[in-house]
């Protein structure tokens, strides 16, 4: 359902991302000055006319001059994508697209190292000494993170200005509405939302995680759904990025949340945790941003952590199945050329499944499923509802991938 208001004149539909102003406030968010709202609310609005207005066009262009002029069929994505980017309609979409995520990224500077001292006092005070933060001083960042300054972040999930800076995660957080116009809800967690309710739903009242650990968790949005979900699991967050996982705590300290702990690692090797040692292993959003070579072993820690019967689950966009058109390959293809998603393509072109297989669960222990984020409707469009929304990439709905591990 958009979000529809009317100009001053009563004649004004307006169909477009809701107001910064929704966004939900917990104790550590960057406060935001009517510069900075309007900034991010041009930049979502922006996100939506491209997504919504521009694309269809690009689409129509390639069905209309592109594909028409080629004299043998599409065998790849690539040789669509090679021809989509000589067309003047196309270019001016990804150029938008880029900079549309460029000025996110500064913008979100702008708000957050202007009170960046404030901002990591505050973090401190609520995190130092806390045994939920558990960072490692001797830690070695995998290079697939520190290498990249994941889509035009700068410095990544990982950089800290000063020592112990969150300025990142802050960052992210405040910014993240502008990039998805709103689709991932107040706390930008309606995909953490969707994957308790689908587990509750889909896995019935016998499932019930005493332990969960969630992979690249990053600030944990999506983790914290999972706490509210499961009051009395003991909840595991891991990730690389130091900042992000202080700033979690905080957050989530101020969200009244008190069952995560959030812990440095590399989910591909695991070493600190005992075998069959989980209930629930969750990845959300994550899978996309780990390379080829990591995603095996990450598969193999997850057979060794989960207990005999225990489920894992990776929420990510579809793959780039047989039965996708490759001009829709093509578009999502987007990100990891213009968008520094390096891993993003060879994540969606393999097959999940044999990789679950060859990571030692069994074919007929897998799972599939769907999940579209969970919002506020009365201020936030669905993503279930609004299929107009998609824009090969960001739409708040995701696959389900998983297994149970046999008993
Ligand atoms: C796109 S963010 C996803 C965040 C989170 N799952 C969510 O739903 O908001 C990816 C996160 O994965 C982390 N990451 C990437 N590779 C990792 C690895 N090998 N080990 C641990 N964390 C990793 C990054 O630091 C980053 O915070």
């Amino acid at each position: 359902m958009a979000d529809t208001q009317h100009g001053p004149s009563g004649d004004i539909s307006y169909d477009g991302p809701p107001d910064y102003r929704a966004v939900g406030r917990h104790g550590v968010y960057p406060e935001t000055s009517h510069d900075e709202i309007a900034r991010f609310n041009f930049l979502a609005q922006m996100n939506r006319h491209l997504s919504t207005k521009l694309m269809p066009g690009v689409s129509e262009a390639f069905e209309t001059r592109i594909e028409p002029k080629r004299e043998t069929a599409y065998e790849t994505r690539h040789q669509v994508r090679k021809d989509l980017v000589k067309d003047p309609l196309f270019q001016w979409w990804s150029a938008l697209r880029r900079a549309t995520m460029e000025n996110r990224q500064q913008a979100g500077r702008w708000v957050t190292l202007r009170q960046a001292e404030a901002l990591n006092a505050k973090v401190h005070e609520l995190t130092d000494g806390d045994p939920r933060l558990k960072l490692d001083p001797d830690f070695t960042l995998p290079r697939g993170v520190c290498a990249i300054d994941h889509h035009c972040m700068p410095g990544s999930y990982h950089f800290e200005n000063t020592p112990g800076d969150i300025t990142g995660p802050a960052n992210y957080d405040a910014g993240i509405f502008a990039t998805t116009g709103g689709m991932l809800g107040r706390f930008n967690d309606g995909g953490g939302v969707a994957v308790a309710e689908w587990v509750k739903k889909n896995l019935g009242a016998d499932f019930k995680p005493k332990r969960i650990l969630d992979l690249g968790a990053g600030l944990g949005h999506n983790v914290l759904p999972l706490a509210e979900a499961f009051p009395n699991a003991e909840i595991i967050a891991v990730d690389a990025a130091g900042p992000m996982l202080r700033y979690g705590l905080a957050r989530a300290k101020t969200m009244g949340i008190e069952n995560v702990t959030f812990i440095q690692g590399d989910v591909a090797s695991l070493s600190q945790f005992e075998d069959e040692s989980f209930d629930w292993v969750q990845s959300t959003m994550f899978l996309h941003e780990t390379s080829y070579k990591t995603m095996p072993m990450i598969f193999a820690e997850t057979q060794r952590l989960l207990k005999p019967g225990g489920i894992v689950l990776h929420v990510e966009q579809p793959q780039y199945s047989q039965d996708m058109p490759l001009f829709e390959q093509a578009m999502r293809d987007w990100d990891a050329f213009y968008n520094n998603e390096p891993f993003w393509t060879k994540m969606h072109e393999i097959d999940l499944d044999d990789w679950m297989v060859k990571a030692g669960f069994a074919k007929d222990d897998l799972i599939h499923g769907g999940v579209a984020a969970i919002v506020d409707p009365d201020i936030f469009p669905s993503a279930a509802e609004d299929t107009e929304q998609e824009d090969y990439g960001r739409k708040a709905a995701w696959h389900v991938i998983g297994a149970r591990k046999s008993a």
